[in-house]
């Protein structure tokens, strides 16, 4: 990656549309597209040493100028926030290529994983890894995500499923933390399935997670949420609950892997936890999207594994915005159900497949993405006191972003301040 200091003084001049995404929220359903994405026309920031410190009209800009001032001319094309990853399998070894090949003659994901395939099939090959495989194959998938214009990753264990398996993939989080550009987002995702060791007594499985694995994870400050796969073969909302609220005790937020194949009820569980986000939603009802409004849960819509699954049931996006639910998409990225690192993409298929508009589904891959990992007074916006996170793109025109499908529009990426692509 090509890296340009990010101190000093940084000046972006003659960019056509800001998207800054510094609207309020809550009108999502309703409010027209320059709302939505607050745009600038004509517009210039500063940032100074990684973060933004004036944005508005080109006119308005100051003339005050050093010797050390960069100056960066956005040849009146669009600018707008780094994307923000806020679900992902970031790290696993091996691959699933050969349950894809299953599913496109008719297998499905849920016969895959009575089989023997599926989470446990990525979980023996990342047993095996040794860590510093798990790294390195981290640092290509992040060089990947950034060359995309994502500049913020969470990232889920949730493929060691033993104590010293999470620790390790959580370890190599912290590491690739520190070098890489990319900020990365630990969450703890032990409670991804019960592994097969622990089928014939469950029970020994939740409380070595509650007893054992959180308070350890806590203990090392590996991990900012836990999270629970809550669905029929994974986690039942009474197993989900005891979990996140034994997480909570230790300062781990909440989110939940919630309705995806079935609806099991983990999006009530995750309002009533108040859990960051709920994701998936495939199964989500109206009742659901009240209860995560009221509590301020955000909706993670993950259309790429519905995509990837052949599944015919997309979570209803407008649900959410009608409800006044705050909305983010992800690609889920993993080996199995979805593998794309492409959240372009994923904003297209929240318009063709999710019911959102184009605004809202942009919105939803910054700005409400960055809700969705409590991070919204950091990244996701341009706006005063944020970090310098942007993307300059091969777009003039806002609109063009997500109607050319499956594109990277992506010429730019400054991550604080500094050129990282
Ligand atoms: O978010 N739903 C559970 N976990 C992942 C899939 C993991 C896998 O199949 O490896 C998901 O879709
Ligand atoms: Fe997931």
């Amino acid at each position: 990656m090509q890296e340009v200091d990010g101190r000093g003084r940084l000046v972006v001049r003659n960019i056509g549309q800001l998207l800054t995404m510094d609207s309020a929220a809550g009108e999502l359903g309703k409010a027209p597209a320059e709302r939505i994405l607050e745009i600038i026309p004509d517009a210039a920031m500063v940032a100074e040493d990684g973060k933004v410190v004036w944005v508005g009209l080109e006119q308005d800009l100051s003339n005050e100028e050093s010797p050390t001032t960069r100056i960066l001319d956005a040849g009146g094309r669009v600018v707008m926030p780094g994307l923000v990853e806020c679900h992902s399998h970031l790290l696993f070894a091996g691959n699933r290529a050969n349950e894809f090949a299953l599913r496109s003659m008719g297998a499905t994901y849920e016969e895959i994983a009575a089989a023997g395939g599926g989470i446990v099939n990525t979980m023996t090959a990342t047993r095996r890894a040794g860590a510093d495989a798990l790294f390195t194959a981290g640092l290509a998938r992040l060089d990947d995500f950034l060359k995309l214009g994502v500049t913020t990753v969470e990232s889920k264990s949730g493929y060691g499923l033993d104590p010293e398996s999470e620790i390790k993939l959580l370890e190599v989080m912290r590491s690739l933390q520190t070098r890489h550009p990319v900020d990365v987002v630990p969450t703890f995702l032990g409670a991804h399935i019960v592994p097969p060791e622990h089928r014939q007594e469950r029970r020994r499985y939740i409380d070595m997670l509650t007893r054992e694995m959180i308070p350890e994870v806590a203990r090392r400050n590996l991990a900012r949420f836990c999270d629970v796969f809550c669905e029929n073969g994974a986690f039942t909302p009474d197993e989900s609950r005891e979990i996140l609220e034994s997480g909570a005790e230790y300062g781990l937020i909440p989110k939940v892997h919630a309705e995806q194949l079935s609806h099991s009820g983990g999006a009530l569980l995750a309002a009533r936890v108040g859990a960051a986000s709920a994701d998936h939603l495939d199964f989500a009802t109206a009742d659901d999207a009240r209860f995560m409004a009221m509590q301020g849960t955000v909706a993670v819509l993950l259309p790429g594994a519905t995509f990837f699954l052949n599944k015919k049931r997309y979570p209803d996006g407008r649900l959410f915005t009608q409800a006044g639910c705050d909305v983010a998409l992800s690609t889920d990225y993993n080996p199995g159900s979805s593998h794309t690192r492409n959240l372009w993409l994923m904003g297209t298929m929240g318009c063709t497949h999710c019911g959102l508009a184009p605004a809202v589904a942009l919105r939803a891959i910054t700005r409400g993405a960055a809700r969705a990992i409590r991070m919204e007074h950091q990244v996701g916006r341009i706006s005063r006191g944020l970090l310098a996170d942007f993307l300059i793109l091969d777009a003039m025109d806002w609109q063009e972003i997500l109607y050319l499908y499956g594109h990277n529009p992506v010429l730019q990426v400054y991550k604080r301040g500094r050129r990282v692509v």
